[in-house]
């Protein structure tokens, strides 16, 4: 039996992840955040004490990133060379610096083989992968591509409602400036050939789960 492959891209403040692991629970999938990985790196580089701004110095560091990503939706955690960074990589610490990681072409690469090598190693039914370049770069060829975007205003919305201890303005002009520069490497606010589009903005957070799990049965 193959194992049914959910790509779903977007951008930060989406759902996505939610979205993606609710969606992996209700139809026994393993589930991929591929953004915990980035943050897990940008942990490990910030640790290594690597020069951030500079590419190369963050290249250094990716020899001794030792990551161990749990991909069952009940019981998720993130280690890094045996530290438990689950709750660590959700810092504003870590999510500030993790664009200028994400932007290295050396970094992108490594963690893309890592991200397939987990998909080719989940048994069936299936794996829901998520992030923003997972229906483009990272499998193309999924059996489901879905693009999960919602307006500005209601992402900086639930992103803020995410976070309390934050003013929603320091919320708000983090995320943009997070999308801003990761748009600049990876295209996540246009469908690809090919990719379903899934616009939250006037669902609820069931409603949006029920939206993506129509559009896998329909491919299968
Ligand atoms: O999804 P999340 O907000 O946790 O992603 C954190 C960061 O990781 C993003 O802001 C982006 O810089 C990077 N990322 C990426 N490609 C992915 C997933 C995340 O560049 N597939």
């Amino acid at each position: 039996e193959d194992t049914v492959v959910v790509a779903v891209d977007g951008p930060a403040g989406s759902g996505k992840s939610s979205v993606s692991k609710a969606v992996a629970r209700k139809l026994g999938y393993a589930y991929l955040d591929t953004g915990a990985a980035y943050r897990a790196f940008a942990w490990h580089a910030q640790r290594a004490g690597v020069e951030l701004e500079e590419q190369a110095s963050v290249v250094s560091a990716l020899p001794s990133f030792e990551l161990d990503e749990a991909t069952d939706p009940d019981h998720f955690f993130v280690r890094v060379g045996g530290t438990d960074v689950t709750d660590a990589i959700r810092e504003p610490a870590v999510t500030g610096v993790v664009s200028l990681v994400a932007r290295v072409p050396d970094v992108r690469a490594a963690l893309t083989a890592i991200f397939r090598r987990i998909a080719s190693e989940t048994a069936a039914p299936g794996i829901v992968i998520e992030g923003r370049d997972i229906t483009t770069v990272v499998a193309p060829d999924a059996r489901v591509r879905v693009l999960l975007t919602a307006s500005e205003e209601v992402r900086m919305g639930r992103r803020s409602a995410e976070l309390t201890g934050y003013s929603p303005e320091a919320v708000g002009e983090q995320l943009k400036a997070r999308d801003r520069a990761d748009s600049r490497v990876v295209d996540f606010m246009t469908a690809a050939d090919g990719v379903t589009t899934v616009d939250s903005t006037e669902l609820n957070f069931d409603e949006t789960v029920d939206a993506v799990i129509a559009v896998i049965q329909s491919r299968s």
